[in-house]
Order: C-alpha cells, then structure tokens, then sequence
C-alpha cells in the first residue's frame, strides 16, 4: 500500500471545489507507488489522479511542472496537473504538496510485446531529441558520482562472492566521471514498465516524472533496457532490445561516443537500481507496509550485462 497521508472526503471535497469541480462521487488509495502518496478520484463526469508528495520540494515541482507543459507542448503523451479558480497549480493538503491530474487511459504493460517495445523507444528517442530545447536544467542525483558516495553503505550487507562483483565493477566504471562528451539533455530517469501507460498497443501517458533530470541521455535508455529486456534470469529478451533501440535512434542517433559507451552504460544503471534498492532494504527504516523491491534482481542484470554479449545494434 502506497499511501503515506491519509485524507478524507470532506477535505477532498473542499480542495477539488478549488477546482470548480463539484460532486465528488468516490476515491481510492492507489497501491502502486513507492514514493508518493495517490489517488484515484472519481466525480460526476471526469476522473483524477491526486499526488500528495512526501519529500519533492517546491521548487523541484516547477521544474517537473515546466518539463510537463513542455513535453505536452510536443505532443508527447504527459498528462498535465490541473490550474485552481486562482490559477494555482502547486496546492497544499494535508500539509503535503499537491498536483491534481487527469485520470488517463490505459495499464502497465507488464510483459510487453514488441509493438510496445518499438513505441516506447520511439518516444524515448524524440522525447531525448526534443529536449535540447527545454532551457531549465536539473542534476542527476543518481549517476555515477552519487554510486561512489553510496555503494559502501550497503557493500558490507553482501556475501563475499557479491562484494567482489560490485568492487570490480565500480573499479571498472569509475572513470564515466569524467567522461564529459556524451549528448546531454532531459532523462524521464525511471522509465519503467510501471511509469507507462498503454492501452492495447497504443501508449496512453508516460507518468512519474519526479525523478526527471539533466544528464547522459543513453543512462535513461540503459535504464529503460534493464527493465523492459530482461527475463527472469536478467538476461537481455533480444527482440524486445531491438525493438527499442532500432525505433530509439531512428529519432536520435547514437554517436560514435554512445556506442563505445554502451555496454558500461547498461552496468552502471544495473548497479544505480542494485544499490539503492539495498539502501531502502538494508538502510532506511521501513516507515510503511511496502513490499520493497528485490535488489537481486539489478544484481542478475549486471551479472548478465558483464558476462553475455549483447545483440547487434542494427
Ligand atoms: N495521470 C495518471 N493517470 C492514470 N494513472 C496514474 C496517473 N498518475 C499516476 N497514476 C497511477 O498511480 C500509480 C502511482 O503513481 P506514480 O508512479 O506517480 O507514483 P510513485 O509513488 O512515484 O511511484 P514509483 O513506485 O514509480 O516511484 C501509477 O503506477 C499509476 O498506476
Ligand atoms: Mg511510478
């Protein structure tokens, strides 16, 4: 259950009158979800997504708020948090920080088939080329540099044979710090399965841009990869790879550069999401009844990443 802040009807009632939308017929707690609070709501004609945020700060909010106006300006299918009566869009509930979304279409595909994988690499790819545009800039707080301030708090929770892995491979990567000449631009930052939406084979939204940033734009795509490519056993799925990146860089390239780079790139996100699912698991205190996610499965997809080859790019 991913509700941290409870509300009731009658608050819920008041802060969507804000809105000017008057009969509010039922809500739900929305299970999905590890870092914020949601829910779906529904009223007499229209359906909404509220999102109380635990920890996003304002000002983090109005750059996801400007990047969202941006991409929605693009045609990228974004849903847009909703003005007040006031033109408010940043509200207060419950003392948390609150957007107020409309409800779109479409699941999370959780075995997706290879016109969804040619979609999505198609959308990641233009979301990448367009956002040379966007002139607001954010730090990735979860690149290599932030893997080297934070891998030895959970190093010492691994058997021997796991220590040696990551050692070796932080040992390996280390040097992508300063690797300065990779095309920049805005990453989604967590571009999985369950941050998308489709219905059948049309992709509805792409949601929960709260880890979106400025960076090396092929560590989203290598993100994207480890999650949607992978079987049980973190081996890469080779058409659902392909699939992705022959419709990824119809719409951007690769360079020279991002070639050589590539295969480090899927290691080094494999150990982002191994990393910090340690951190929630062995670190953080567990404030809720969330099931945390399984870093071994991260610690499979670098094994595989550093001993299978991949498939040929085109
Ligand atoms: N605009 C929307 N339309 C439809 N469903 C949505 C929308 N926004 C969020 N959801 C639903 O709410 C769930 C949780 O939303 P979101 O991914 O933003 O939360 P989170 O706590 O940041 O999740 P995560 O575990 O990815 O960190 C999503 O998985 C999705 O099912
Ligand atoms: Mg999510």
């Amino acid at each position: 259950m991913a509700v941290f802040t409870k509300i009731k009807k009658k608050q819920l009632s008041l802060f969507l009158k804000s809105f000017n939308i008057k009969k509010l017929i039922k809500f739900k707690e929305v299970n999905q979800g590890t870092e914020n609070s949601t829910f779906f709501i529904n009223t007499e004609n229209k359906k909404f997504v509220l999102t109380l945020f635990e920890q996003c700060e304002y000002n983090d909010l109005t750059f996801f708020i400007d990047l969202l106006k941006f991409l929605y300006s693009h045609c990228l299918p974004v849903a847009l948090p909703l003005n007040d009566k006031n033109n408010i869009i940043i509200k207060k509930l419950s003392g948390k920080n609150a957007l107020l979304f409309p409800k779109l279409y479409g699941i999370h595909p959780i075995t997706p088939n290879i016109e969804q994988c040619s979609i999505i690499g198609k959308t990641l790819g233009r979301l990448h080329s367009i956002s040379k545009n966007f002139k607001l800039k954010k730090q990735n707080l979860r690149d290599i540099n932030w893997i080297l301030l934070n891998y030895y708090k959970v190093i010492s929770f691994l058997n021997k044979k796991d220590q040696n892995l990551m050692f070796n491979q932080i040992y390996l990567l280390k040097h992508l710090v300063k690797e300065k000449q990779l095309p920049q631009g805005i990453l989604h930052g967590d571009l999985f399965r369950d941050n998308t939406l489709f219905y059948g084979n049309n992709l509805c939204g792409l949601i929960d841009f709260y880890n979106a940033c400025t960076g090396d734009l092929i560590f989203d795509l290598a993100i994207l990869i480890n999650d949607w490519c992978s079987d049980k056993y973190g081996n890469i799925i080779e058409y659902k790879y392909k699939a992705i990146l022959n419709n990824y860089i119809i719409e951007r390239p690769f360079t020279k550069k991002e070639l050589d780079i590539w295969p480090k790139m899927l290691r080094l996100t494999a150990l982002r999401y191994w990393i910090s699912r340690l951190l929630v698991i062995n670190i953080f205190p567990v404030a809720h009844n969330l099931i945390p996610k399984e870093p071994k499965k991260y610690r499979d997809i670098l094994v595989s990443r550093c001993n299978k080859k991949l498939p040929s790019l085109f």
